[in-house]
């Protein structure tokens, strides 16, 4: 898709469709028309016009996300026409609200199939669309912080839809290996190194926690870590994924209704993966690490279980009561990697962690947990300005408790029933060093990662949760 700012009323501009986005029908070109066919601009309501080769799309209100929403739209309805190009106005004239930021990646994210696994593709005809900019210049606006905009909503969106194929993807297709071999390409292509530790190496860093939950699976358990490391870094952030690229909850196996959708566990890492590629194309000034544990939980002789006891790599016990509490356990080794290789100002991890989460905040949110009220504040900014949904889950001492165990240090599981997302994210508290407190938030997008319906610009399946928002959050880094 070739999306672009043309120098010229929209009226000059050679192009088969014109897309208009509607907050009322007031003085719209073509109002009496509207009218007359009941069209109300509500959000996301389409009305074309054939005769005039005019879509219109509801905004409901002048917010980004909102814009965002109805630019997918309209891409989706035009997905069933035949034309290739598109002129629109501009709705944000120096994109002060955000809104030209959100159309661009409205189209881009809306335009998303994953039709891998279909015999027939659908034929996207769609290719060029043109904002016109001649008003804009009239008005004094600077179109060269559009062009640099249109830049970064387009490596962003590439970066969410690339998490979004890997995601997708089966669990037979995207195994630990598989991960490290994209992570690889992904570092070549675009200046990063590369550093893959299999069982052996793991062995040698005392990696038990994560290569348990891995034995059982005929694909060799793997940490993946990608450096990015430009001169003079304004600042250091380690990002660890969650990668499990398919989750049977082991020996404490999911029942069959919960397992379809398990290749979902390794949005995480996808979420880590498409962050590293958009910060590397975008040549952020900060040093960003990505590492992930790419593990498969499955049954066999092999399989670890409930009553083992596993020394993680920072040399705490765990009771595992539950071998579908893997995530956690994974994450243990990798925080303690991540802390013990790179000095981080930052320490942030993305995990599909528990059902408890979405259950707390329903499907399209991510819960984030940590000690860092600043930090939540500043992530609370990306996610307002990103039009991803995020919720602060507190920490108390009392849940806390509910992680003790009688035979080692602490269990994997709870011992009550509720507050499940909270004493996920407090087990691998166990695991940040006193003095990366403060660095540290966990997310656990268990709810967004995956939803098996569209929403917004959102298609069925996974929506690259964590990219568009981490993104945001190194983009603004002082
Ligand atoms: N990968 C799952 C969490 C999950 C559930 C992600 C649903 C997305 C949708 C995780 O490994 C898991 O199984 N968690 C358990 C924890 C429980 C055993 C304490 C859960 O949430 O039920
Ligand atoms: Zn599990
Ligand atoms: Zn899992």
């Amino acid at each position: 898709m070739t999306i672009s700012i043309n120098n010229a009323h929209l009226y000059d501009i050679s192009a088969e469709i014109t897309l208009v986005f509607a907050l009322s029908t007031d003085e719209l070109l073509h109002e009496g028309v509207l009218n007359e066919l009941g069209f109300k601009a509500e959000q996301d309501e389409t009305c074309y016009l054939s005769e005039f080769k005019t879509l219109y799309v509801g905004v409901e209100a002048n917010e980004h996300d909102l814009f965002r929403s109805a630019a997918a739209t309209a891409i989706k309805t035009l997905s069933k026409y035949t034309y290739s190009s598109l002129k629109l106005a501009q709705y944000d004239i120096n994109n002060t609200n955000g809104i030209f930021t959100a159309l661009v990646e409205g189209f881009l994210l809306g335009a998303y199939t994953f039709d891998l696994y279909k015999s027939e593709k659908k034929k996207v005809t769609l290719n060029t669309i043109i904002f016109s900019g001649k008003t804009l210049e009239e008005q004094g606006s600077d179109i060269s912080l559009l062009e640099k905009a249109l830049v970064y909503a387009h490596i962003s969106s590439e970066a969410t839809n690339f998490a979004r194929d890997l995601i997708n993807m089966t669990p037979e297709e995207v195994y630990p290996a598989k991960l490290s071999q994209i992570a690889g390409d992904l570092a070549k292509e675009n200046g990063m190194e590369c550093k893959i530790l299999g069982e052996d190496a793991l062995k040698e860093e005392n990696m038990n926690a994560m290569l348990c939950v891995g034995r059982a699976s005929r694909h060799e358990t793997q940490l993946i870590h990608l450096s990015y490391v430009p001169k003079n870094p304004l600042a250091t952030v380690s990002l660890i994924g969650k990668g499990l690229t398919y989750d049977s909850g082991g020996l404490s196996l999911k029942p069959a209704s919960s397992m379809v959708g398990m290749k979902l566990d390794k949005s995480g890492a996808c979420a880590v993966l498409g962050i590293m590629k958009a910060v590397s194309a975008l040549k952020l000034p900060v040093e960003v690490h990505g590492i992930i544990g790419a593990v498969e939980n499955m049954i066999g002789a092999d399989a670890y279980k409930p009553d083992d006891v596993l020394i993680a790599k920072n040399g705490k016990t765990i009771e595992v009561r539950n071998t579908d509490a893997e995530g956690r356990l994974v994450l243990a080794d990798c925080l303690c990697y991540a802390q013990e290789k790179v000095k981080a100002d930052y320490i942030f991890d993305y995990a599909t962690l528990t059902g408890a989460c979405v259950v707390a905040l329903g499907q399209h949110t991510s819960g984030i947990m940590g000690h860092s009220k600043e930090l939540k504040e500043s992530l609370g900014r990306s996610a307002d300005k990103t039009g991803e949904l995020i919720g602060s889950l507190p920490f108390n001492r009392y849940l806390k408790k509910q992680l003790k165990s009688d035979v080692a240090d602490i269990s994997n599981i709870s011992n009550k029933p509720y507050g499940g997302a909270i004493t996920a994210g407090l087990f691998l508290d166990n695991f940040i060093e006193k003095e990366n407190k403060e660095k540290w938030m966990h997310f656990d997008i268990a709810g967004p990662a995956y939803v098996e319906s569209a929403w917004g610009y959102n298609p069925y399946g996974a929506s690259g949760a964590g990219v568009r928002l981490t993104l945001d959050w190194l983009s603004n880094l002082k």
